[in-house]
């Protein structure tokens, strides 16, 4: 039976990724109906439509997983993000980004193996801001809950346990931050309790910062609030070979969305020249998500090769290839692996 998914291609490069993305879903022969809702973000407000749709909240509600391009979020101005609209209103309340050297990637770093545990729904995300015009004063609220904070660390050692890994290193400012970090902290230390398996420490996220850039290979899983997650896994995108290639997934009890890390790249949208990676392996994470995991480790498997090859790499990686060639050059590999 086919699976249905809600699929938001988004703007910029999203459109060119996610057709490409699906160019490699087809050729793995798995079959999905993609509810398709192009109508989001300024081009839904260009239509005199809210930024995010309600037909794509029910969409996502009814088919319970959406495959997501990047969507673009006016600066300082606007509307609120229909990204982190989507995380809230879904309360899919788990990033999970992980960030994993690939074979023939030249970076500076060996052997990075590790996984961001962003929480998604709260702290300095929560968009409680005020601004005093007569004092001229911002302030913003970062709030954090016992239950969200719960919720995010059970979620990490949940995940650490199934996948046979070894240690979670919460980052936090509770040193400074005393109430809302330091909240987060307690209950991470109560719920490392239940979990006496796997290894379990602290870092405070500045000095987190500069030993993932010196030490990256020691860590494993790094569950933290939204704020600190976000800026974390760009930082350790950046140590695997950049946003081309890392993908995540925003996981909730009900809903969850598939959405590579990197936005929308407006500096090379339309050119064809975005590298399809990261959605690709954003889609890697759903198929084991639905539970077709053949074609999740063939698309894998395939992905491996090419870069260990260096053959057919897009700009970003150091090659001549466009997204569209990428996509075809894998789609082969893919089908030759299923047989489909
Ligand atoms: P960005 O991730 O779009 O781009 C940063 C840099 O990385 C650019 O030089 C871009 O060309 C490059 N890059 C990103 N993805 C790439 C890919 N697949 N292949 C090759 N190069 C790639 O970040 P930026 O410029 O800060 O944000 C642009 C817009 O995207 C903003 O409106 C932002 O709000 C939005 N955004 C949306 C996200 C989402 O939909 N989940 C996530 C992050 C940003
Ligand atoms: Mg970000």
């Amino acid at each position: 039976m086919a699976h249905s998914i809600t699929l938001l291609p988004g703007d910029g490069i999203g459109p060119e990724v996610t057709k490409a993305t699906r160019t490699v879903i087809d050729a793995a022969g798995v079959d999905i109906s993609w509810d398709r809702h192009r109508v989001i973000g300024q081009t839904a407000v260009e239509r005199g439509r809210p930024a995010l749709p309600p037909d794509v909240i029910d969409s996502i509600k009814s088919t319970g997983v959406a495959l997501k391009g990047p969507i673009t979020t006016p600066v300082g101005k606007g509307f609120t993000s229909v990204n982190v609209q989507l995380r809230q209103r879904l309360d899919l309340y788990a990033n999970v980004r992980p960030c994993i050297t690939l074979p023939g990637v030249e970076t500076p770093f060996e052997d990075t193996d590790l996984i961001i545990f962003r929480e998604n729904t709260e702290g300095l995300y929560s968009g409680i801001e005020t601004y005093d015009e007569r004092l001229e004063i911002a302030d913003s609220i970062a709030r954090i809950t016992k239950r969200g904070s719960e919720r995010i660390v059970r979620f990490c050692f949940e995940y650490a346990k199934e996948h046979g890994r070894e240690r979670v290193t919460l980052a936090h400012k509770a040193n400074i931050l005393k109430k809302t970090s330091g909240l987060f902290l307690d209950i991470g230390r109560e719920v490392a309790a239940d979990y006496p398996e796997i290894d379990f420490d602290d870092a405070i996220i500045d000095a987190l910062c500069m030993n993932l850039v010196m030490y990256p290979e020691e860590y494993d899983c790094i569950v933290s609030t939204n704020l600190f997650g976000d800026i974390l896994s760009d930082l350790t995108a950046g140590l695997v070979g950049g946003l081309g290639i890392t993908a995540g997934a925003n996981i909730g009890n009900d809903h969850a969305i598939f959405e590579a890390v990197h936005g929308s790249a407006p500096d090379i949208a339309g050119q064809n020249a975005a590298n399809p990676t990261a959605l690709i392996q954003s889609a890697v994470m759903m198929l084991e998500h639905i539970g077709e995991v053949a074609a999740a480790n063939a698309i894998n498997q395939a992905v491996t090769e090419m870069y260990r090859e260096e053959e057919t790499l897009t700009a970003d990686m150091g090659g001549e290839a466009s997204t569209s060639e990428f996509a075809e050059a894998l789609a082969d590999r893919v089908s030759h692996h299923t047989g489909s």
